[in-house]
């Protein structure tokens, strides 16, 4: 695939805040690199680990959960979900040429991916997330620089370098989503609401969703944004046992379950497992 040339455009330097250039020097890795010489080799599976110091406290989703939630979401389960992201999205940089747009703790990507299909072929990207395992996969898709990262500390963007983003069930760092984002960008945040998954609570083991996110959100998003509209999106689910396992495993709840125990609890299920994912899209526009 021809490189787009500006795929790192808005990058900065998460040591000096100098423009961070990307270099692609034949028989060896990808590198990012400022003039004070600061430099990010690619992984060999294309990410780049922008962390530096000593590492984060926060919780990355580990190889299975990343494994468990690739399988469920190529499956299409949530389809719904990605289309309607990839419809408000579309609307909102529509008559940029050249789109430039973050997924805000993307994990494997598959929603940015989504939303890209939709865009103009010269639509570039950032996937960020703390999984280095999620980045891995997000690595791959087409005209995206995929950067592990922690979304709670100052993002390696510069000021209002970024169109549009998305934040899909990860955390909102309003203030830094604010920063990054050019006036009128829109960030799409999806939540849960408080009914999804919720007849399979029991069963799969997953943690309670505390009350409704509506509020927290928009508080967290601070007074930067304007609420412009929010969709539900619901879709059903009418799932196999091993179905089920990966999505209990690809959540929070990944974090704690016992792979042994979930198998045994959903094989033990008789016939398919009906569930209802049931999600809200908050559509915040940078005043
Ligand atoms: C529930 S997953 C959602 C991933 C993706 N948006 C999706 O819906 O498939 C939450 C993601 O947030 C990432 N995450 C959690 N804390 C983070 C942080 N402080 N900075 C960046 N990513 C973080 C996790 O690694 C995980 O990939
Ligand atoms: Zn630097």
């Amino acid at each position: 695939m021809q490189q787009p040339i500006n795929l790192d455009q808005g990058l900065i330097c998460p040591v000096c805040r100098l423009e961070l250039h990307l270099h692609t020097p034949e028989g060896r890795p990808p590198r990012l690199s400022c003039s004070n010489m600061h430099a990010f080799d690619a992984a060999k599976q294309g990410y780049f680990n922008l962390l530096t110091g000593k590492g984060t406290s926060f919780r990355e989703d580990g190889p299975e959960m990343v494994a468990a939630r690739a399988a469920f979401l190529d499956a299409g389960h949530y389809a719904p979900l990605a289309s309607a992201l990839a419809e408000s999205l579309a609307a909102s940089v529509h008559g940029t040429s050249s789109p430039h747009i973050l997924d805000a703790g993307a994990g494997t990507g598959y929603y940015l991916g989504q939303v890209l299909n939709g865009l103009p072929e010269s639509t570039t990207a950032i996937a960020m997330d703390i999984s280095k395992f999620a980045m891995r996969r997000a690595a791959k898709i087409p005209a995206t620089l995929a950067l592990v990262w922690d979304l709670w500390r100052e993002l390696p963007l510069g000021d209002a370098s970024i169109d549009a983003l998305i934040n899909v069930f990860s955390p909102h760092n309003g203030a830094e989503f604010a920063r990054v984002l050019k006036p009128g960008g829109s960030a799409l945040v999806v939540t849960p609401l408080p009914e999804h998954l919720s007849a399979g609570a029991e069963l799969l083991g997953l943690l309670g969703i505390a009350g409704d996110k509506a509020a927290g959100v928009i508080a967290s998003m601070g007074d930067s944004f304007t609420l412009e509209g929010t969709q539900q999106v619901i879709a059903p689910l009418s799932l196999s046992a091993a179905q089920a396992f990966d999505l209990a495993m690809m959540g929070p709840a990944g974090h704690h379950l016992d792979p042994t125990i979930l198998h045994e609890r959903v094989d033990a299920y008789p016939g398919p497992i009906e569930l209802t994912a049931a999600f809200r899209i908050q559509e915040f526009k940078r005043r």
